[in-house]
């Protein structure tokens, strides 16, 4: 089969054996594969890299063969799996995934939508519903609004019924004003320091802004999480939270999970219409390369998604 292999510090198309699945293990033919912060993390660091040195953990394609114990699926079956815990592996022609964190897909879902929600919408998802429960008319500020996590969190706040605010860049504004945010602020232009409203609910999922900031935009029990941005803000983040958060107002740094009941729960809204994977371009295979290139900028509109297999 065709992988993109990366080893010592490049990538290379190889054709390789196709891996055989353990007891508990499916292989997939993969059809989509959508590339995340993770991936790009690893190369970055030169850490954590898959064995077999195939990244891509977010997948979507048709069950091809199943190993000796798996009876949760049939050859066949459209899958989406995150693989963020098992070895990655989506940037190839086929893949393995244990067959309890694969979720069915149903027909209404493309594979290419279905590949975009592994990593980035649970993510949203957790980052959203971990630290507090969204009211209805909950103010919610989303800073980062317009990448992979942050095209899901819109859509997921609004879903949960909050007044959202989105924070993003000039070229973004249009579209996250579709996704459903209520304010649209653009970081060019508009200064954050001067915002008079407060937030019951502060998502920071890029952007390097001061936590003394963030502690002047939340309400008097609000809750900031911080999810992604520059290694320094990480930095500031991990010595700063505990000590904002001795009073009321409380301060957490996400690390998402890969978690196949959320990733359910979202294919199931997705199935439903009621939020839309968005995405920036579908790469073929043999672009992956120039599709890493484009997601290492960070200025992504949504999702970057490949296409494997047709
Ligand atoms: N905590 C966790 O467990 C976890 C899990 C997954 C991802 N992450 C992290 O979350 C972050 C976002 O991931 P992603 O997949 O959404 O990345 P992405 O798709 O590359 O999106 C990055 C987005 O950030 C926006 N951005 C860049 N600079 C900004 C700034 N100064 N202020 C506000 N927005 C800015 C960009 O919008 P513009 O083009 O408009 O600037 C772009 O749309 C990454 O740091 C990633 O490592 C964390």
């Amino acid at each position: 089969m065709k992988a993109l292999i990366y080893k010592d510090k490049s990538f290379s198309f190889k054709d390789i054996d196709v891996p055989i699945p353990t007891q508990d293990e499916v292989l997939i033919k993969v059809y989509n594969t959508s590339l995340n912060a993770g991936d790009y993390r690893l190369i970055q660091l030169n850490a954590g890299l898959p064995k077999s040195g195939i990244l891509g953990n977010a997948i979507a394609g048709v069950v091809e063969s199943l190993g000796s114990d798996v009876k949760s699926l049939n050859v066949g079956d459209r899958i989406v799996v995150d693989t963020s815990d098992a070895g990655f592996g989506g940037l190839a022609e086929y893949a393995i995934a244990k067959a309890s964190v694969c979720v069915n897909l149903p027909d209404a879902v493309t594979f290419i939508d279905a590949s975009a929600c592994p990593v980035a919408s649970t993510t949203a998802l957790q980052a959203l519903t971990l630290f507090k429960t969204i009211k209805q008319k909950d103010e919610v500020l989303i800073v980062g609004a317009s990448g992979g996590v942050g095209t899901f969190a819109v859509q997921l706040a609004k879903h949960f019924g909050a007044q959202v605010t989105a924070v993003c860049s000039t070229q973004n504004v249009d579209s996250t004003r579709q996704l459903g945010a209520d304010v649209v602020l653009n970081y060019k232009k508009d200064d954050l320091h001067a915002l008079n409203e407060t937030y019951d609910l502060i998502l920071a999922i890029n952007g390097a802004y001061p936590l003394s900031l963030y502690r002047k935009l939340l309400k008097k029990d609000g809750v900031y999480v911080m999810v992604g941005g520059p290694i320094k803000q990480f930095i500031m983040n991990m010595l700063l939270c505990p000590v904002y958060s001795l009073g009321k107002k409380k301060f957490r740094i996400l690390n998402s999970k890969s978690n196949s009941s959320d990733l359910s729960q979202i294919i199931e809204l997705v199935s439903e219409h009621k939020i839309k994977p968005s995405i920036e371009l579908v790469y073929p295979f043999n672009e992956t390369i120039e599709a890493f290139k484009t997601f290492e900028k960070g200025h992504s509109k949504g999702k970057i998604v490949i296409q494997i297999q047709e």
